[in-house]
């Protein structure tokens, strides 16, 4: 265990264990299979604090520290990664933009309820043809009177369809390149946002992700968020905490992997002793274990920096980067060991498999994060 765990990190992280094993977990497998949105479980999470961790109470949120929210998201994803990648995007690409870039006004009306759980929120950055090179994006935003007009297309946006706040990034000014584009928060609720149907996806099957269509949805004056021309800095500020909530995400779904692959390992038999007597199967555990351990001392240790307000853009990408690849690995080498019975959909960790695909490649690629970590170093 991290040694520097306070009282109240430690019960937060017991309360999400204890939630996501009693409520989360016994429907997962269901939701998988019929990709039901896991709306009752989002209210309770909302209930409990858990759609705007680290946002002050004043603003709805629970006011907690960024590991506890890490702890927390990790436990969630231990039962359902697909719950968890829900509520990683409201907290960290929804509420935490606005907590930073928002003035008082817009805290008051868009990040209460989005912290409270009242509503979700979401994050449009992404398009059809600009996803690792985000500075690519062609979405028009065009002065009228009153605010302004967006016309444009958004790719794979989670919490499509069941959000309503969205973070987005929008080009004001073409000539100006990168510093031509701004962020604003957007009423996903009128006409002239169109969202998709939601995308049948490998795994996360019970989160929505959709493709929108903007055309002519409109942004009132005092909901550009941030400055005109801050629209990356937003994004890319943003995306450092998120990128520990995904690296926190792959956690949980490996601890998992890794727990059941023990059990496993104990109960099946062959030649005539329990698989993990076989040293070649406790050489797959021991590599699993030791890589999930590193996990963790660099998710935990990103998420401490971040809560001390240190930039952690280096540790943040080093963490996913690692955390991800080493939970792709696991969840393989987790089928692996659970042999035929691991490729049904009978056992747990096929959906394990799946889920975790995902994570080295949503809120920037394995490649983004080295590059991301090399030009730091090169700087
Ligand atoms: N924090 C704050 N500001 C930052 C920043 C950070 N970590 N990184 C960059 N910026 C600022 C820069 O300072 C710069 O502003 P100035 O010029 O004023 O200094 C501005 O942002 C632009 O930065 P760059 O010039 O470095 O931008 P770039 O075009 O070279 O892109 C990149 C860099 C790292 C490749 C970036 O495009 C990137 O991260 N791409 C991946 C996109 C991504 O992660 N998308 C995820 C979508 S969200 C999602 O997946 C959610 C979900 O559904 C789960």
């Amino acid at each position: 265990m991290f040694p520097q765990f306070t009282e109240d990190q430690s019960a937060i992280r017991e309360a999400a264990r204890d939630f996501a094993m009693s409520e989360i977990d016994p429907g997962a497998a269901g939701r998988d299979a019929s990709g039901e949105f896991p709306k009752a479980i989002l209210k309770q999470l909302g209930e409990m604090g858990f759609l705007g961790m680290t946002v002050p109470e004043a603003y709805g949120g629970a006011g907690v520290d960024f590991l506890s929210y890490i702890l927390a998201l990790e436990q969630i994803a231990y039962a359902d990664a697909s719950v968890a990648v829900t509520m990683s995007v409201n907290n960290s690409v929804a509420c935490a933009p606005i907590l930073a870039f928002g003035n008082e006004a817009q805290k008051q009306r868009y990040l209460k309820p989005l912290a409270s759980g009242e509503l979700l929120g979401g994050f449009m950055l992404t398009e059809p043809d600009a996803g690792s090179d985000a500075a690519a994006l062609k979405t028009r935003a065009t002065k009228v009177d009153g605010g302004w007009k967006l016309n444009g297309a958004k790719a794979w946006i989670t919490n499509g369809g069941v959000g309503r706040y969205f973070v987005t990034m929008a080009r004001t000014d073409p000539d100006k390149g990168k510093k031509g584009i701004s962020a604003f928060i957007l009423d996903a609720d009128q006409p002239g946002v169109v969202m998709g149907r939601p995308e049948e996806k490998m795994g996360l099957r019970s989160s929505k992700t959709v493709m929108v269509a903007l055309e002519d949805a409109f942004v009132p004056e005092d909901a550009m968020l941030g400055k005109p021309g801050d629209g990356l800095k937003v994004a890319f500020g943003g995306l450092d905490g998120g990128r520990i909530g995904i690296a926190a995400q792959a956690l949980g779904i490996a601890q998992r992997a890794m727990d059941e692959s023990v059990t496993y390992a104990k109960a099946r038999r062959s030649f005539g002793k329990a698989i993990g007597e076989h040293q070649m199967i406790q050489t797959y555990l021991a590599e699993m274990e030791a890589r999930l351990q590193a996990s963790r001392l660099l998710v935990y240790r990103a998420a401490s920096l971040k809560e001390a307000g240190k930039t952690c853009t280096v540790e943040a990408a080093t963490a996913k980067l690692f955390t991800t690849e080493s939970a792709v690995w696991l969840c393989d080498r987790a089928v692996q060991i659970h042999g035929g019975y691991g490729y049904s959909r009978e056992y747990l960790v096929e959906r394990l498999y799946r889920d975790v695909r995902v994570t080295t490649i949503y809120e920037g690629t394995s490649e983004i994060q080295r590059m991301v970590i090399a030009r730091e170093l090169l700087k």
